[in-house]
């Protein structure tokens, strides 16, 4: 794009006829790759001799820069009978596709957000009071936010963009837990690009080792594994960063950390290395709280399925209940009480921006 630039780059065909010694009403600059700058080659009305137009042409043959000030870009023009867009370095880069989707879905979100705000725990109550709860209202919601992150910002915040839009559909388990995590990380003021980009794609990675570990461990309920098949099934985290890499797809070093780390707990008594406090990546404790109380939920810890206020209700009443995981550290349980608070809902009280007092303890 020439907005905003001071040169204009052109080819060896616009430095004239080289049996001449042409005259051109403007200078010549040369780019200096050590300083990063133009520096005046040629002023303008004096001859280009032999020498130096040998000494342009080897810069240029080298993949070296000649350019012309974009303050003489209409003399240059008129000079040389050119157009803007016979010129490369002048002619407009198109807008790429998925920068114009994005300003579609920041449209989209907008034009959502004044028909009404979105209310969190009006819709996590809703999502969860009745057993056949569906999370469809807080996937939709996460998957057009994510949608409007800058893709621009790094390959992993780009691949979260991608996984959104492709898989972030329908209610399935594994949309709850992306859904759940990015609404938890958000609650938590964990919000930039990055680190939304960083969870949403640990969330749905963090359990692709589990294809490599024996079939039935995936079946059995984790407290009712034995010695082994709890050593196996505690690989998975370390096996999905292993498919990852050997795989070559490109995600960010914190990405990875906390497709390791999701299964570390604040108090030490986590896996793979037992990490503890603040030697976890926080991100890796809200998917780590995200995917652990519905996999609970689900039965996938204890074998049974218990309902999600059933769950709730031991975290507001701090009452433990056997296989139920709750050490994530205070800001991050502060921030799930804060949205299962659903006591006497108002409307404003159910904004999801109201999490202010607790995103503050972060
Ligand atoms: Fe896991």
């Amino acid at each position: 794009m020439s907005e905003g630039k001071e040169y204009f780059v052109i080819d060896k065909k616009f430095l004239g006829d080289p049996n001449t010694e042409p005259l051109f009403p403007f200078h010549l600059y040369v780019y200096n790759p050590a300083s990063q700058q133009y520096s005046t080659y040629l002023h303008a009305n004096s001859p280009l001799i032999k020498d130096k137009r040998v000494f342009l042409e080897q810069i240029i043959d080298k993949g070296g820069k000649v350019a012309v000030s974009m303050k003489q870009k209409r003399t240059f023009l008129v000079h040389g009978d050119v157009k803007e867009e016979d010129i490369e370095d002048l002619v407009e880069e198109p807008v790429h596709e998925l920068v114009l989707k994005r300003e579609k879905m920041l449209k989209e979100l907008e034009q959502k957000q004044a028909e009404g705000k979105f209310h969190f725990k009006k819709e996590f109550k809703e999502a969860t009071t009745k057993k056949s709860g569906s999370f469809q209202v807080l996937i939709d919601q996460a998957r057009l936010e994510i949608q409007t992150l800058s893709v621009t910002r790094s390959h992993t915040v780009s691949l979260a963009v991608y996984l959104a839009e492709h898989l972030l559909v329908e209610d399935n388990f594994i949309n709850r837990v992306v859904a759940f995590s990015y609404h938890l990380a958000k609650s938590c003021g964990m919000d930039d690009d990055q680190a939304i980009g960083d969870i949403v794609c640990a969330a749905y990675l963090s359990h692709l080792g589990q294809t490599q570990v024996d079939f039935e461990y995936s079946h059995i309920p984790q407290l009712k594994m034995n010695g082994l098949q709890q050593k196996e099934f505690r690989k998975h985290p370390a096996l999905s960063q292993h498919l990852i890499r050997k795989s070559g797809l490109l995600i960010s070093e914190r990405c990875n950390q906390l497709i390791v780390q999701h299964h570390e707990r604040f108090d030490g008594n986590g896996y793979p290395d037992k990490k503890k406090g603040d030697h976890i990546e926080p991100l890796a404790l809200v998917l780590g709280a995200a995917s652990h109380i519905l996999e609970f939920q689900t039965g996938r810890v204890t074998g049974t399925e218990v309902s999600m206020r059933a769950i709730i209700n031991c975290f507001k009443n701090d009452a433990p209940m056997t296989g139920l995981e709750v050490e994530f550290g205070k800001v991050i349980y502060d921030n799930l009480l804060n949205m299962f608070e659903d006591e006497n809902l108002s409307e404003a009280e159910g904004s999801s921006s109201d999490t202010e007092e607790t995103k503050q303890a972060a």
